[in-house]
């Protein structure tokens, strides 16, 4: 058997996932495991560079483990785990720390942005990109899904990569490829701006669905009379049905619509089957792995091993390609 191509992202534990996580990251994500050996992790260390809440990063770490679990993440044949699990990972940071220039760092959207928003610009901050380097580099993907805003700090990676193996004329670290998800762009909030937990107009996953129901009904609409007309295309109500109903469903939604007499209440009732629909079995597979804090962490501990034998070799590598022993007092 020829071995799978492998791919890899970070998943980063902040609050309440949402429908725009769901639909931006985490079903494309899924969608991988026919053809990709996935390796999956909680970015735990670079909460760090915002979250000063222990509780709360140990509690959304499980949140998020369980989350993609729920969605049909398939830890025996993928690999699941905790970034901190891993210390490697910040060793090898610091071979890539010391072949990355400064101003090159500088030039990191995430870096410029917390400065001019006037945010804490702490070095965890500032070398963020190096540690995400470290978290591709030292487990040699050959895909790496992420988002928009994350594309350049895989490129960045790829740079790193590059640099260290012209710093020591040896192919040590693969140069890794991105995938953008661009099918799905922006996911319209309730108030029509993009879904973001820093606007609170957001849908939380795995609410009651009584509480799932009144957001999808507070989602803004105009004020169109029930009698007239309405356009399904470009409103919050179409943005969202698309993602969850069939195209057969959307177009007759769209119709009934344009017929006229056909309220808003109503779209968005259908919009919230829509989403119930899909969301059901997860949400009750969720709160099930949730309940066993000790499987979880079982799994956890086994994608945490297997990433472990993967990155030790690369590791190994590096730190004789530097000078220093392949492992620790040998
Ligand atoms: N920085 C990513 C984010 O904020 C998370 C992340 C950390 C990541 N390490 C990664 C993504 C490695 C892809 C690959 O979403």
């Amino acid at each position: 058997m020829t071995q799978k191509k492998r791919a890899l992202t970070g998943i980063r534990a902040t609050g309440q996932l949402h429908l725009g996580n769901y639909l931006g990251a985490i079903r494309e994500a899924l969608r991988l495991q026919q053809e990709y050996e996935c390796l999956y992790f909680i970015a735990d260390l670079h909460s760090l560079t915002t979250n000063r809440n222990p509780e709360a990063l140990r509690e959304q770490s499980l949140d998020i483990a369980a989350s993609w679990i729920a969605f049909g993440l398939d830890t025996d044949h993928h690999l699941l785990y905790r970034q901190s699990d891993l210390p490697q990972v910040t060793e090898l940071a610091w071979y890539l720390s010391c072949v990355t220039g400064m101003g090159y760092l500088q030039k990191a959207h995430s870096y410029k942005d917390a400065v001019a928003q006037e945010k804490e610009v702490n070095h965890g901050v500032f070398s963020y990109p190096v540690l995400m380097a470290a978290d591709i580099l030292l487990y040699e993907p050959d895909l790496v899904p992420v988002g928009k805003d994350q594309k350049q700090h895989v490129e960045m990676s790829r740079n790193m990569a590059g640099s260290f193996n012209a710093a020591y004329g040896k192919e040590v670290l693969k140069i890794p490829e991105p995938k953008i998800n661009e099918e799905v762009m922006t996911i319209p909030g309730l108030d029509g701006r993009k879904m973001s937990k820093s606007y609170d107009n957001t849908i939380p996953l795995f609410a009651p669905e009584k509480v799932m129901r009144k957001k999808v009904m507070s989602l803004t609409t105009d004020s169109t009379p029930l009698e007239a007309p309405k356009e399904l295309d470009g409103s919050g109500v179409g943005d969202l049905f698309v993602h969850f109903a069939s195209a057969e469903e959307y177009r007759d939604l769209k119709d009934r619509l344009a017929a006229g007499g056909l309220g808003w209440g109503h779209a968005k009732d259908e919009l919230f089957q829509a989403i119930i629909r899909e969301l059901q079995e997860p949400a009750k597979r969720y709160r099930e792995l949730r309940g066993d804090e000790e499987q979880l962490r079982a799994v956890l501990r086994s994608g945490g091993e297997r990433a472990h034998a993967i990155g030790q070799k690369v590791l190994a590598e590096v730190r004789t390609t530097v000078g220093i022993p392949a492992h620790p007092f040998s």
